[in-house]
């Protein structure tokens, strides 16, 4: 495999087969109503793969809300086009983290859920997602897995083995450059959540 993208498309047909576990998708319900996301928000959702997050998402914004998922693997957004393209308050899209393509404060809330070590150019990708958020909004970037568990989980494919979320300081030098603030992280066995916001 010679890239990312090569292998996230290689593994989308098979994608959804890691979420046939109710305990799993169980947590992730309880971890997206940790959020606090509101009735009527936009939420994009970055890196949605084959659109995991959606239903949950969807769940917390309501008939009046709307969530945005993209991803940059054709084949991920193939797959969650085929579930989600006839929702009425669901949107999809092929783009690129570091190069989105919508108004600046467009946003309520950005969720990268499973996304972020595998972000090539992070510091662009944080320019992207503060400048997409309206003022107020929140950058929401979790996993099911603490920063230990994931270099351990990742180590095992080549193609991402370096794929690491930062330390905490690297995390929050990061965003703070991206003009992030009030920033939280969890990082605890099976839980990885960094909360902050775009004054
Ligand atoms: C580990 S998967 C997580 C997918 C989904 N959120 C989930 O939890 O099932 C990471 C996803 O991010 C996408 N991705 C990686 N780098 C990206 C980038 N720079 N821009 C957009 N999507 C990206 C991949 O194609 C893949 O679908």
């Amino acid at each position: 495999m010679k890239n990312r993208k090569e292998y996230f498309n290689a593994s989308a047909a098979t994608w959804d087969q890691r979420y046939q576990n109710r305990e799993l998708t169980d947590f992730i319900g309880q971890l997206v109503s940790t959020f606090n996301l509101k009735p009527g928000q936009k939420v994009l959702d970055v890196g949605t793969g084959t659109g995991i997050l959606i239903p949950y998402l969807l769940k917390a914004v309501g008939p009046t809300g709307h969530v945005m998922a993209v991803d940059y693997a054709e084949k991920m957004v193939e797959i969650c086009k085929a579930k989600y393209a006839s929702v009425p308050n669901v949107s999809l899209g092929i783009q690129r983290a570091e190069n989105l393509d919508f108004p600046p404060e467009s946003f309520d809330a950005v969720t990268c859920f499973g996304l972020f070590p595998h972000l090539e150019n992070k510091e662009a990708a944080l320019k992207q997602l503060n400048r997409v958020l309206k003022p107020g909004g929140k950058l929401i970037i979790a996993h099911a897995l603490s920063s230990e568990e994931i270099k351990a989980h990742h180590r095992t494919v080549s193609v991402v083995a370096h794929d690491v979320l930062p330390d905490k300081a690297e995390m929050k030098r990061l965003l703070k450059q991206a003009g992030f603030t009030g920033i939280q992280i969890t990082d605890e066995p099976g839980r990885y959540v960094c909360l902050s916001s775009k004054p």
